[in-house]
């Protein structure tokens, strides 16, 4: 029996979910892949990008025009800028991919000798080309969790992406997707090595375009709520909808997380013939603030960050939002913490609301 899924990637044969591919402009990606585009999905905690990504790497392969390649690059944070090893790390998990999806051991076989042979700051790219020419077809690889990288180690990947930008696609990746929370051209990156800032922009000044995962409508928090009625026979109230969309404004992880609550976890609503109703979400969403599962936690950790605190105070006191820098404003925007409306910018929404009054800034 399906539920409503608040751990990881959702697969919809096992949870509640929206289509996935539908959840961005397929149509619009497939251009960019097929003009041998590189660009960026990005959005706040817990929207929906591993998820996205997985099933477009689904839907490639059974097209069968190019191999894609899923890979999370979240391995090497543990090296920090240690740049030999995350990249060690990222060539083994590119390799160790490269079989889970293909059943072929040929990358995990030589990607050691690569590294060995041209050293870090040019490896990564040298098992690109590699791949590239070694693949019947041509490579589409999408690097999730490109910002958990840091200082020298994300420059270098950067520029080692650029530099063989120029091969493609013969000898290098057709499409490169870097998904993240962050737009790349927003990083502004600290080099140990060279003693200096370096921005995304000019790191990475190949990018094509930076596509934005959006939270859920209200209809499709609807659609996603009808899927438990249908597979239980279990109820709303009327008007539960409106609330959940009132608490969450669509962000994803929590419109999940209000559903499992009210349906699974309190024991009286486990009883199908009984109607889920507004005190129940009420119900639902005290315990998610109270229980601080990790999307909340992450949030609340945020809130520790000088810059993330000096922006979201000046909102709680209506300050005038000019006085703080743009740069700082668009940080908190895309950690999905605050947003801008016709109205002006202000709290996402009412559960990170009472998450901030809970918290002593
Ligand atoms: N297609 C979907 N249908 C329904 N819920 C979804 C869908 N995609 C994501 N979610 C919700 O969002 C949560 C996070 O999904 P996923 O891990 O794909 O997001 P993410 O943006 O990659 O998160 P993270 O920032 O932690 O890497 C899921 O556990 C689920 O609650
Ligand atoms: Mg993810």
């Amino acid at each position: 029996m399906r539920f409503f899924n608040t751990a990881g990637p959702v697969r919809c044969e096992k949870h509640y979910c929206l289509p996935p591919l539908q959840r961005f402009d397929l149509e619009e990606i497939l251009l960019l892949i097929e003009q041998q585009k590189y660009f960026v999905l990005h959005a706040p905690r817990q929207t929906g990008k591993t998820t996205c990504l997985l099933a477009l790497m689904e839907y490639l392969n059974n097209e069968d025009k190019y191999k894609a390649l899923y890979v999370n690059v979240e391995a090497a944070q543990g090296a920090r800028e240690d740049v030999y090893g995350a990249i060690k790390a990222i060539m083994y998990e590119i390799s160790y991919q490269w079989r889970m999806a293909f059943k072929d051991e040929y990358l995990l076989h030589h990607y050691q000798n690569i590294l060995k042979d041209t050293g870090e700051y040019a490896a990564f790219q040298a098992l690109l080309s590699f791949l590239s020419e070694y693949s019947e077809k041509p490579i589409v690889l999408m690097l999730d969790e490109i910002d958990s990288l840091i200082g020298d180690t994300l420059i270098s990947v950067l520029r080692q992406i650029r530099s063989g930008y120029i091969l493609r696609p013969a000898n290098f990746p057709q499409s490169i997707i870097l998904c993240g929370i962050r737009d790349v051209r927003d990083y502004r990156i600290h080099s140990s090595k060279e003693k200096a800032i370096i921005t995304g922009g000019s790191g990475f000044n190949i990018k094509a375009k930076s596509l934005h995962l959006e939270d859920f409508n209200k209809r499709e928090i609807e659609i996603l709520y009808n899927q438990h009625t249908e597979e239980t026979g279990q109820k709303f109230e009327q008007g539960v909808i409106d609330y959940v969309w009132e608490l969450t404004e669509g962000q994803p992880w929590l419109v999940n997380a209000l559903g499992y609550v009210a349906c699974f976890e309190i024991k009286q609503s486990r009883d199908r013939t009984k109607t889920i109703t507004r005190k129940l979400i009420a119900e639902a969403k005290e315990r998610i603030i109270l229980e601080r599962q990790t999307h909340i936690d992450q949030l609340a950790d945020k809130l520790k960050e000088e810059r993330v605190k000096k922006v979201i105070e000046s909102i709680l006191k209506s300050e005038v939002v000019r006085a703080i820098k743009e740069d700082e404003l668009q940080y908190v925007i895309d950690l999905g913490l605050i947003k801008r409306t016709r109205e002006g910018i202000r709290v996402s929404n009412k559960i990170y609301m009472e998450i901030i009054g809970k918290t002593p800034l």
